[in-house]
């Protein structure tokens, strides 16, 4: 069996959600439950028999290495994380206490559970650490798209804290042998996403006749990732993956934020007509994101070649499968996004 960490959140639970679609292998869930933590993302598969949840902090190694030891999986995938940059803006230590703490006390219960592991199943063992692509920071409009082999230069604190969590990850690789392969990918949508994100956010205002807030020129640019193209790749990764290397994830999906609000509001005035205008008339432009990294581009050139991974959603074809979705499991988006920290908005939106 697998053992995941972050199981409730966004990509979390799309990935346990194709995992017991597409194999018979059992899997466990730890997760603290944050705000961004919900379990009615995993309501469809709490009955099954392949499927256990903890709620447990990362942190809490001991505990950790209990439930290690309970379920003796073959492999953890680490979601578990602060994963909002404007949030880490206003408060960074939470990111560095989970993304940074957490991950080094995940790593020690992972060493310690390696080291009493013998024969096939240590052979076997891997280490899974999901990242991102805002590690490398920034690119210009003609800079090549970011590869492994970037230079680490992160610019917000959520994107240090997840820098120092892979370098943690990589020396414990090169220093206890744990097997461990760190993934850095670029923006994901779809199903699930907290709706604090850009593209589940728009999608709420747009459909509360709300403002449409794009920070600074809105110029800013992105390369997109249906979600589920995420999971995928980190299917294969975990099966076919080297040991100890880092393999960047990527749409091939380049678009600067004002073009994917358009994109947005232009299938919303297509499956739900708002009364009179276009979606696209609420937009307004609010001051910029402090350290706003101008543009991110990642190339799957690595992935594709030695693991034959190829994504499936265009662009194009995922915003129109996220928005079918938002719009079938609104009551959802609105109890997510209001339920645990309503006042975030608030708090972010009321002076920009
Ligand atoms: P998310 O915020 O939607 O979910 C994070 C999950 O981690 C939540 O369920 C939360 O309850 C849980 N969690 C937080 N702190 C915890 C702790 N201390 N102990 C246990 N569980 C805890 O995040 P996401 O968008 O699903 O991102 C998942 C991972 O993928 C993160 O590591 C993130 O850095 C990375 N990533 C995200 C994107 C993206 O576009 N969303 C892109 C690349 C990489
Ligand atoms: O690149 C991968 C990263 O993508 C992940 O590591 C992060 O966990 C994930 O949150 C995401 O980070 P971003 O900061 O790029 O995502 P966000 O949805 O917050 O913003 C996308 C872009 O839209 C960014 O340039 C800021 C802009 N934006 C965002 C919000 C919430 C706006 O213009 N207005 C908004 O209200």
């Amino acid at each position: 069996m697998i053992f995941i960490t972050g199981g409730a959140g966004f990509i979390g639970s799309n990935f346990v959600h194709q995992w017991l679609a597409s194999t018979d292998e059992p899997l466990a869930v730890l997760d603290k439950l944050t705000y961004a933590g919900n379990l009615e993302n995993l309501d469809s598969v709490r009955m099954d028999a392949r499927f256990s949840f903890a709620q447990l902090d990362i942190c809490d190694r001991l505990r950790v290495g209990q439930l290690l030891a309970e379920h003796c999986p073959r492999a953890i995938v680490h979601f578990a994380a602060e994963s909002h940059v404007d949030r880490s803006i206003q408060g960074p230590s939470e990111f560095i206490r989970t993304n940074v703490n957490g991950t080094f006390e995940l790593l020690e219960a992972a060493r310690a559970y390696v080291a009493a592991l013998k024969g096939v199943e240590r052979e076997n063992f891997r280490f899974l650490h999901v990242s991102t692509d805002e590690v490398y920071g920034s690119l210009s409009a003609t800079d090549n798209a970011f590869s492994e082999s970037n230079a680490y230069a992160p610019n917000s604190p959520y994107a240090a804290s997840k820098a120092a969590s892979d370098h943690l990850v990589r020396a414990y690789a090169r220093t206890y042998a744990l097997p461990t392969i760190t993934t850095n990918c670029s923006n994901n949508y779809g199903p699930y996403q907290f709706p604090e994100k850009l593209i589940p956010l728009m999608l709420l205002n747009a459909l509360d006749e709300k403002p449409l807030p794009v920070y600074g020129d809105g110029a800013h640019v992105r390369d997109w990732l249906y979600v589920l193209d995420h999971c995928e790749a980190l299917r294969l990764i975990l099966e076919r993956g080297r040991i100890g290397e880092t393999y960047c994830i990527g749409g091939r999906a380049e678009k600067a934020n004002l073009d994917v609000v358009r994109a947005l509001c232009a299938v919303l005035d297509d499956m739900r007509p708002r009364a009179s205008g276009r979606y696209a008339e609420l937009i307004e432009f609010v001051s910029d994101r402090p350290g706003h990294d101008r543009r991110y581009a990642v190339s799957p050139a690595k992935l594709e070649q030695e693991l034959g991974w190829r994504q499936r959603a265009t662009f194009d074809v995922g915003i129109r499968e996220t928005v079918r979705w938002f719009l079938e499991h609104e009551a959802w988006a609105r109890r997510a996004g209001s339920e645990k920290d309503g006042r975030w908005f608030e708090r972010q939106y009321a002076t920009r």
